[in-house]
Formats: structure tokens, C-alpha cells, sequence
């Protein structure tokens, strides 16, 4: 993939990483991208780096733009190793460039970088190409504390790392050069599965930037592809409503099983749910991934989960998915429980402790049947759907 223009002056030169499936548990079904840009004017400057294995190419589409010994600044909006791995053996290529972070991103590249120097810049300050100039603004915990967006006001372009990001590999480098469900359904999933406990400084985040009016052309994060042609209020809006924890009329049903019997109550519930008019998404955590779980939970309301009992507790996997859920902090959602048993239960009572421990909202009581579910059982899960949905609903 050659280095491109995203914007006058500004060429994405990162890297695109096709294979990769599972971002620290995210799963990533269509790979990823680590976004680093060259600014070229009288001065040149590189935004991020990639990953260290990625290094060689990002220098080959640097070098392809301006060679090597041109590039004067790098800047560090990130510290975390999909974006900073990869410094060390950039500055070796590039010597002569001054490095630049925020004051986390300076102590996060010692720690990273066994000592590491780079030098520190703060919100405000300017680095002035000759032509171009590189706005800082300090956005602490838009991912970590060190994380920082650049903005170029003469292209009107916003370099802001995680935020906006999408795990996507595609050749392609703009959202209207793609599919618009397949950018949001990433923007999604990237929000609730890597953002979603971080919602308050997201929030902030976007009121930043329409407190300081920058226009934003192009809006270019280190994952994915840049956006522009978009109503920038439309998309500040949306990340905003999820930053709150709005939510709509939705359910998700999670289920796990063992001898089917929880899986059929699961597809009764589902069908009331849903017959109540109300968005349903039901799925076996089996064959899904925690991190679409997840996405699919982000706007949603509520969230059943059910899960036979085996040696007095919920399966694994329920567990599973609620370490991974613990950790995203989901805010304003109700739950509800339901599952089998044998001669033992369990699974229903754990379940109900660990989701009001996350947060969520639960007075709904839980729904147990011995062995295979008879008829009364599908019928007596159906009231309860109902029941869910309507109490679900009265809570937005
Ligand atoms: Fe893409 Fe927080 O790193």
C-alpha cells in the first residue's frame, strides 16, 4: 500500500494489519490499521508510529514522500505499544527529529522505552511547520493518560489517535470510500468495547472540541479510515449520547447451554421480547464474540442473560463475558436472569450478584425450571419476557 494524501500536505503513511483477529480480547474480524501521517511543509513532522514490525513499511512510505533525513518533528499523541512500539526504531531512521508528547506521553516513552527522553508539549502549544502549524490538545484517558490530539487549522484536519478509531483493514482511506455500515458498525464497536468505561472524558472530550470551533474537514484517527464528507455535529452527537450511556429500546439476550434447554427458553424469551415491539439481539456466547456482545449492548437497555447451572455456578463463558463486561463499566442498563438446573441451582444467583456488582439495575426476579422446559415453562418465560420488556422500558 503506497503512502497517501488525506489532506493537503498530510499523507497517511501508517500500516495496515490485515490478519489481525483479537485486539487484547476485542476480536477484530475485518483487522485493523495503525494511522501514522506525515505532515509535509517547509517542515515535515510525523504523527504516531505503528507497531514495531510495521516500522520498515511506515519508512518505506515516509521515504517515498520526503526521505528520511527531511522528517524534523515526531510527534507521540499515544503511548500504547500499537502506536509507540514501533518509536525506537523510528527515531534510529529519523535521528535528527525532535520527539514530541504530552507530559504523560514523556513519562509513559521512558517507561516503554527504558529511559527513553522526548520532549514535552502541552495544550496550546503550536509547532510551526512553515505553512502548516500542529495545534496540541492534551485529552487525558482518550485512551490513556498520556493521549493527546493534533490538529492542523490551515487543512482543517484533526489527528486524534483512538478517538473516532475503527478496527478495519481496508485499502481504501476515507469513510465515503466504503460501505457507511460497515465505518459505523466499527466506530461502534470500537466505542463500547475500548472507550465505554472512559465515557466521562469522552464527553469532554467533544464538548472541547466544539468550545474551541475547530473545523474539522478531516477528521483522521490512528485506526481505520479518516472521515470526512460527515456532519460533524452529527457524529460529536453521537459519540456524545454514547459518552452518557444513552439508551434505546433494545435487549440483548446472551445464553449459554449445555442440553439445549436454556437455549430454547432463550428463543422464547427473544421472540416476546420482541413482540413487545422492542429491538431484540439474541445470541449464544459460544459462537460470539464477547466484543459484539458488547457492541450490541452499547445502546441497548437491557441485557438477559441466561446460563444453565453446572457444579452450582454459571457456565464459563457467562463468567467470561462478565470479567470482560466488569472491566467496560456499562452505565443506565437493567438486566434480568433466567436458566436451568438440574438438581442443584446456582447459576441464576451468581449471575444476579456479579451484574448488580457491574452496576446494573436488576429488581426484575430471575427465571429457573428444572431439567427440559416444558410447555408451561415456554409459556411462563414468555410472561416473563413480556414483563422484562415492559419494565425495561419504563426506564428509559
Ligand atoms: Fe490504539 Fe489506546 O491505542
Amino acid at each position: 500500500m503506497q503512502a497517501s494524501p488525506i489532506a493537503d500536505g498530510i499523507h497517511w503513511v501508517g500500516a495496515i494489519d490485515w490478519n489481525l483477529r483479537d485486539f487484547h480480547g476485542y476480536e477484530t474480524p475485518r483487522g485493523a490499521t495503525y494511522n501514522a501521517y506525515l505532515v509535509v511543509a517547509e517542515k515535515v513532522a510525523l504523527v504516531d508510529t505503528v507497531k514495531t514490525q510495521f516500522v520498515p513499511e511506515m519508512l518505506e512510505r515516509i521515504a517515498s514522500v520526503v526521505p528520511l533525513d527531511k522528517v524534523d518533528y515526531i510527534v507521540v499523541n499515544h503511548v500504547e505499544p500499537d502506536h509507540n512500539s514501533g518509536l525506537r526504531l523510528a527515531m534510529e531512521a529519523m535521528p535528527q527529529a525532535k520527539v514530541v508528547a504530552s507530559p504523560g506521553g514523556v513519562k509513559g516513552v521512558a517507561e516503554y522505552h527504558n529511559g527513553l527522553e522526548i520532549d514535552q508539549v502541552v495544550t496550546g502549544d503550536i509547532i510551526d511547520l512553515g505553512g502548516r502549524t500542529l495545534t496540541f490538545l492534551q485529552q487525558p484517558m482518550v485512551h490513556w493518560p498520556d493521549s493527546m490530539f493534533t490538529y492542523c487549522p490551515e487543512v482543517c484536519t484533526l489527528l486524534c489517535n483512538d478517538a473516532f478509531g475503527q478496527h478495519l483493514a481496508t485499502s481504501e482511506r476515507f469513510v465515503d470510500e466504503i460501505d457507511e455500515a460497515v465505518w459505523l458498525e466499527e466506530l461502534q464497536a470500537y466505542y463500547a468495547n475500548i472507550l465505554m468505561p472512559l465515557g466521562t472524558q469522552v464527553g469532554k472530550a467533544v464538548e472541547k472540541i466544539k468550545e474551541l470551533g475547530w473545523v474539522c474537514h478531516v477528521i483522521a484517527p490512528s485506526h481505520g479510515v479518516a472521515i470526512r464528507g460527515v456532519d460533524l455535529v452529527t457524529l460529536l452527537d453521537r459519540y456524545g449520547k454514547w459518552s452518557t450511556g444513552h439508551t434505546r429500546d433494545k435487549i440483548v439476550v446472551a445464553y449459554s447451554t449445555m442440553w439445549h434447554s436454556t437455549e430454547e427458553i432463550a428463543a422464547h424469551i427473544s421472540s416476546a421480547i420482541g413482540s413487545t415491539g422492542t429491538d431484540v439481539y439474541l445470541c449464544d456466547l459460544a459462537v460470539t464474540a464477547l466484543s459484539k456482545v458488547t457492541s450490541e449492548l452499547l445502546e441497548a437497555r437491557g441485557l438477559i442473560l441466561g446460563s444453565p447451572t453446572l457444579h452450582h455456578g454459571m457456565l464459563y463463558r457467562n463468567a467470561g463475558y462478565l470479567q470482560y463486561l466488569a472491566g467496560l463499566k456499562p452505565k443506565g442498563k437493567v438486566a434480568g436472569v433466567f436458566g436451568s438446573y438440574g438438581w442443584s441451582s446456582g447459576a441464576t444467583k451468581q449471575m444476579t450478584e456479579r451484574l448488580e456488582a457491574i452496576g446494573f439495575e436488576m429488581p426484575h426476579p430471575d427465571f429457573t425450571w428444572k431439567y427440559r422446559a416444558t410447555a408451561e415453562d415456554f409459556a411462563t418465560a414468555e410472561t416473563w419476557a413480556v414483563q422484562f420488556a415492559e419494565w425495561s422500558k419504563q426506564q428509559g
